[in-house]
């Protein structure tokens, strides 16, 4: 196949969340889920890869990789351990770890929430009650102000869509509730959490494109599903997407497809490939995802692709979830969709929440008991794409 180019400035990245690779996080909510019995979690979070400590290194694995970008999270437990009290010497390592980006050739891309929140947050009803909304956004304008002059972009909070289903209603995320009240009052909080920080970055960080990133899923109805598809998307995705309107870009991240009957999703078809995670194996999602968004935002907000990859330990199987998936990236492209950049979960092997260290999403390998960094071949075969700017 000859090779086919992405536009000039496609932006070509992996991502990490502090949770998932830091190591040591005990004080927010996910931690102590971690030790609460009735949790489904298989094993607690630990030194997870000990990328607090060793992000210089791992920098520079990625950059020599040819990647252009590097998005992470900012811990926010570590920032403001407890309410109102700032820690300088968190906000210096992230100031330190986005200089370093930049010597290197890497954007980083800054994402000021991702699943975990303080203790002292999750103390006070957490999503569920309104004025969590007023405490990220104060946080989001210190961070931003300290980080202002070297992030390349910010995401207020990482699928929100999934922290209030699992957390609310499905029981797996903290605090482990089951009720779809709560669950709609999450969403409405976090909405609200999302538009307060993107004042919030834009006033302390002028210049710095600003947005949300939302987990889709590509369902799909089948035997009459219409309707039911329309029921489950609704407070899964389009509330969300509709409060992206103004955005600087949104931040679609997908993984697979729901087949979705007239009365709820439905088994996958005989035979189906299933990945680590248990969902099927489906790259066509993505492109399917990416359309859907840009046809409910009318085509106003910009998109970039800031999640999509697989848990496999078929390290050539990876290579062929990208390969699709980066196929129909090209349709979307080729049709005008403003598709802006492609991001992979995850750099590196890491704690994947309630299903432990056993899901492998990384380019990159990691002996937890050496903390050695172990590139599978993946890394170099996407860093290349990265560094040509085609497949
Ligand atoms: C999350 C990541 C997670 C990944 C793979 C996304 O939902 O943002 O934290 O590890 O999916 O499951």
């Amino acid at each position: 196949m000859p090779a086919q180019a992405f536009p000039e400035g496609f932006i070509w990245g992996t991502a990490t969340a502090a949770h998932q690779v830091d190591g040591g996080t005990w004080n927010n909510d996910w931690w102590a889920w971690e030790h609460t019995p009735r949790s489904p979690c298989v094993e607690p979070s630990g030194d997870a890869i000990d990328h607090w400590n060793r992000w210089p290194a791992d920098l520079e694995l990625l950059a020599g990789l040819g990647f252009g970008s590097y998005r992470f999270s900012l811990e926010w437990s570590r920032i403001e351990p407890e309410e109102g009290e700032f820690s300088k010497a968190a906000l210096d390592h992230y100031r330190a770890l986005c200089a370093r980006c930049r010597e290197l050739g890497m954007q980083p891309v800054v994402t000021f929430h991702h699943f975990t929140s303080p203790r002292w947050v999750a103390a006070q009803d957490g999503w569920a009650n309104p004025v969590t909304a007023e405490r990220f956004a104060r946080f989001c304008a210190r961070a931003a102000s300290e980080l202002g002059d070297l992030m390349a972009a910010a995401c207020t909070i990482n699928e929100p869509n999934v922290v209030a289903f699992y957390g609310y209603r499905g029981g797996a995320f903290p605090p482990g509730e089951r009720s779809s009240e709560r669950r709609h009052q999450a969403n409405h909080v976090f909405i609200e959490g999302h538009r307060r920080a993107v004042e919030a970055i834009c006033a302390a960080a002028p210049g710095v494109p600003v947005g949300l990133t939302l987990s889709m899923t590509d369902y799909q109805a089948v035997d009459g599903g219409e309707e039911r598809v329309e029921k489950l998307r609704e407070p899964m995705e389009d509330v969300f997407l509709h409060a992206t309107e103004g955005d600087d870009f949104l931040g679609v991240q997908v993984y697979t497809r729901m087949l979705v009957g007239p009365d709820g999703p439905t088994a996958y078809p005989p035979g189906a490939r299933t990945t680590l995670m248990g969902y099927e194996f489906y790259p066509q999602a993505l492109e399917a995802c990416l359309r859907r968004a840009w046809q409910v935002t009318a085509g106003e907000v910009p998109l970039l692709v800031t999640e999509n990859g697989i848990g496999t330990a078929d390290d050539a199987e990876r290579i062929e979830y990208v390969s699709a998936a980066l196929d129909g990236v090209l349709a979307c492209l080729a049709d005008g969709i403003d598709v802006r950049g492609y991001t992979y979960w995850s750099a590196f092997d890491n704690f994947e929440w309630a299903f432990g260290y056993r899901p492998t999403f990384g380019l990159i390998a990691v002996d937890r008991s050496t903390q050695e960094r172990i590139p599978k071949p993946s890394a170099s075969w996407l860093g290349q794409i990265a560094a040509g700017n085609s497949v």
